[in-house]
């Protein structure tokens, strides 16, 4: 016996290799996961209120598995207002950071923080994300980059992971800059993140992955390949912020590698591309950043698309290039701007999603057996959550089978 059956008209498993696999229906939820998900009436005697099933009426709502925000750095200080005015005089992304702001501005706060500061600001990013329909989410370091901060902010998402609705997945970027103290001195930071970071973050079981800014002036590829070694080495998933701004062989790497995803990618060349397809890495797209970066570029999804590449789609929620907790907000983003369509924007923040953090066997999807992370939006088809945007479209949000969010609000912890 289910404890909880929900009918709709566009029950939007995500199962297939293609489309949205809508199921016009019911789906019934036993201990937190899917137990059947099938086309007409549920079982006459389910629906009787004696039988102590809860039924849900959504023949009105489309019913989508929780969003997975692949990629966030979601523990910082802070706020980056303040550059707005020299963006929209043109200084470029990488010259504020060369300038010692943008990251490093973010870094020196994020180290001032106490832990329940940053505590309390992730936690109400984290109610934005679940009330926008995200149920898990990616979280990186890489606002501290000495051993303090950094370990300081992983126990943050730890301790949040624990206390908040929305399951996180997290990932030391230790490798996001080179800190002030190692200016000049790259190869100095890096044997102290090999030697002394990694182990104590490992040890303390604070990270599932490792993640580099291969970027022109932050890590070369060369750079990038030692990091991504060692952090293999010492048992880390590999991710890589690859190909963002100067196409440096970032895609090539990372198929390398044989690293979960790689992120961002708008400079990645045919051949990275190509690599990515082969090698079975998600390709992970952000066009928030892009449309926030002014540069008018965006990473060629279509070329990546048609060449058999995953292509999921993520916040990159961060004080500087992509201050946004929904990934709602981005769907307009990934359609105009990269150009997919709402099915594949769809299964990139859902089942494409759990793939870039490894946990397509249990999210990402409506299928018996995975958790029952569920969203009812209030929309009359799935295509329709794309095209309409600016507003919450959020009604109701399960979180392994218990309602955590209804009528657009939160209702428990
Ligand atoms: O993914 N590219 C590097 N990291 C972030 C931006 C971080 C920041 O500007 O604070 C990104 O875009
Ligand atoms: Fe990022």
């Amino acid at each position: 016996m289910p404890d909880l059956v929900i009918r709709s008209h566009h029950i939007a498993t995500m199962s297939g290799e293609t489309g949205y696999g809508l199921v016009d229906g019911w789906l019934a939820v036993s201990g937190g996961r899917i137990l059947a998900v099938e086309p007409g009436e549920p079982p006459e005697a389910w629906l009787e209120s004696s039988s102590g099933v809860t039924c849900v009426d959504a023949r009105d709502r489309v019913v989508l598995p929780g969003y997975v925000d692949a990629h966030t750095h979601l523990v910082h200080a802070g706020s980056r207002e303040d550059e707005l005015a020299m963006k929209l005089e043109g200084v470029p992304y990488l010259d504020i950071l060369a300038r010692g702001g943008g990251i490093h501005g973010t870094v020196r706060r994020t180290r001032e923080a106490t832990e329940s500061e940053l505590y309390r600001k992730a936690e109400g990013s984290l109610d934005r994300m679940l009330m926008h329909g995200t149920t898990t989410a990616e979280a990186k370091s890489g606002y501290g980059l000495d051993l303090e901060t950094e370990v300081k902010c992983l126990r943050v998402v730890q301790a949040l992971d624990r206390s908040h609705p929305v399951d996180l997945v997290s990932t030391y970027l230790g490798a996001h800059a080179v800190p002030s103290g190692f200016r000049g001195n790259t190869r100095g930071y890096m044997d102290f993140m090999i030697s002394t970071v990694m182990p104590q973050v490992r040890a303390e079981g604070l990270a599932e992955f490792i993640d580099v800014f291969c970027e022109e002036g932050v890590f070369s590829p060369d750079e990038t390949r030692v990091l991504l070694e060692a952090g293999r080495k010492a048992g880390f998933g590999l991710k890589l912020h690859a190909d963002e701004i100067v196409p440096l062989g970032g895609a090539e790497l990372a198929a390398e590698f044989g690293a979960v995803s790689a992120d961002h990618l708008l400079a990645a060349s045919d051949a990275g591309i190509e690599a990515l397809a082969r090698a079975g890495v998600t390709a992970v797209l952000l066009p928030g950043t892009s449309f926030y970066l002014m540069t008018g570029r965006f990473a060629r999804a279509r070329r990546m698309i048609d060449a058999g590449v995953r292509v999921a789609v993520a916040t990159d929620f961060n004080p500087g290039t992509c201050p946004c907790e929904s990934l709602q907000a981005i769907q307009v983003f990934a359609c105009m701007g990269l150009r997919m369509t709402p099915a594949e924007i769809l299964r990139g923040m859902t089942i494409h999603a759990a793939h870039a953090i490894r946990r397509q066997h249990v999210i990402g999807s409506i299928e018996p057996g995975k958790w029952a992370d569920l969203v009812l939006h209030d929309a009359p088809n799935p295509d329709w959550l794309v095209y309409h945007f600016g507003s919450n479209t959020v009604d109701r949000v399960y979180k392994k089978g218990q309602a955590v969010v209804s009528d657009g609000r939160r209702i428990s912890s």
